[in-house]
């Protein structure tokens, strides 16, 4: 069957980046005799210049209908100070809401050598591999009532965090069946000593862990999560936390690994996948053939694994991304022996290194 997929580009370096992600998912598709069917639709600021709407209707429709979304990022300047329902970002936040996207997935892997790029000492951060699982549609980012009341001088400012039970569960249950397959290590994050919310969090996943007596279950407040990552990374295996938790420790693990242009990331929900790099559109340097592609061609490997379960084709490129990387480094990573290259010839080498696979290519399983 054809696997439809639809690509936002978004802003700044979103083009560049997501097209070298898209040549490597052609070309996997093409190697497992995939039929695939590409359609582009505009988000984040470039689809508000053009239509007045940072998600046009279509948009989110496209997104809908395709097996999968390759996004690339969105935001810049030029919107930074537009009312906050035309903001990029607000078109993302309606996206990941419209479909559901509620598992958002963020490994924190290091890769190779780039080992010496992390802040943190190589015997602390080496041979690191974590997933942060963050709650990505509820919460306080969602919650209701919201806004800011009342008269200046007295204005409100409100935000509600919130979570039932069945958005509990379900987010719980992913971490556990994701713990499951890496290395049987569930860590669920939260505030329990202060908010409800987090109480009830905390006994939906001890609820929950009789069904999964192989995944070893932890607790941990968030602020001492934040500590644990910097002081002794490798204790982690899965994490599992509410939406703002999330968000924050996901950029604290990020760094551990040195190279936040590195990291893939994968939104997963009933109605759809959405497939986008950790880093943003970095306006600076967009249009200037500099960027980094890795982050969106580990994507597309994210892909290959969550939406099409091929975890071999994610292995493969992940792979052809290792290899390349001990020649070729892009300029947010150089090295010392390595040479630099632009967007995209980065593309172009593990486009080689793919071509160059002699391992042989397992027939998908039918589904
Ligand atoms: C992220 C970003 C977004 C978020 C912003 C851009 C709305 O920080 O994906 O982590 O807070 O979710
Ligand atoms: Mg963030």
């Amino acid at each position: 069957m054809t696997k439809r997929i639809a690509v936002m580009s978004g802003d700044g370096i979103g083009a560049e980046v997501t097209r070298e992600g898209l040549r490597v998912l052609e070309a996997m598709a093409g190697k497992f005799g995939m039929a695939t069917e590409i359609s582009h639709f505009p988000i984040g600021g470039v689809a508000l210049d053009q239509t007045g709407d940072p998600l046009p209707p279509q948009t989110l429709e496209g997104g809908r209908e395709a097996d999968a979304i390759l996004l690339g990022a969105v935001g810049g300047p030029k919107w930074d100070t537009l009312e906050f329902s035309l903001r990029p970002e607000r078109g993302l936040l309606r996206l990941r809401a419209g479909l559901e996207l509620f598992a958002n997935l963020r490994p924190a892997q290091i890769y190779g050598d780039l080992v010496e790029a992390s802040t943190l000492k190589k015997e602390v951060v080496e041979g690191c591999d974590i997933m942060v699982i963050r709650e990505l549609t509820g919460g306080i980012y969602f919650g209701e009532p919201r806004g800011i009341k009342g008269e200046k001088g007295a204005r409100v400012g409100l935000n509600t965090l919130v979570y039932t039970e069945p958005e509990i569960e379900r987010i719980v249950k992913v971490g556990f069946e994701i713990a499951s397959k890496r290395g049987n290590k569930l860590c669920s994050v939260d505030k329990a000593n202060v908010l409800e919310s987090s109480v009830l969090w905390r006994e939906v996943a001890e609820e929950m862990a009789s069904q999964f007596p192989e995944v070893e279950l932890s607790h941990l407040y968030v602020d001492n999560a934040a500590m644990q990552l910097i002081r002794a990374p490798r204790q982690f295996d899965t994490i599992v936390t509410g939406n703002m938790f999330g968000d924050i420790l996901s950029d604290a693990a990020a760094m551990i690994t040195g190279s936040i242009g590195m990291l893939p990331s994968a939104s997963i929900g009933a109605d759809g996948a959405l497939y986008e790099p950790v880093h943003g559109s970095a306006p600076d340097i967009a249009g200037k053939d500099i960027a980094n592609p890795l982050a969106s061609i580990l994507s597309v490997g994210m892909l290959f694994r969550y939406t099409f379960d091929m975890p071999e084709a994610d292995r493969i490129i992940q792979s052809a991304v290792v290899a390349t990387l001990s020649k070729y480094r892009t300029v947010d990573i150089q090295g010392p022996n390595t040479k630099t290259v632009g967007c995209g010839e980065m593309g172009d080498l593990v486009l080689q290194q793919l071509a160059e696979t002699s391992e042989p290519i397992p027939v998908p399983a039918a589904h």
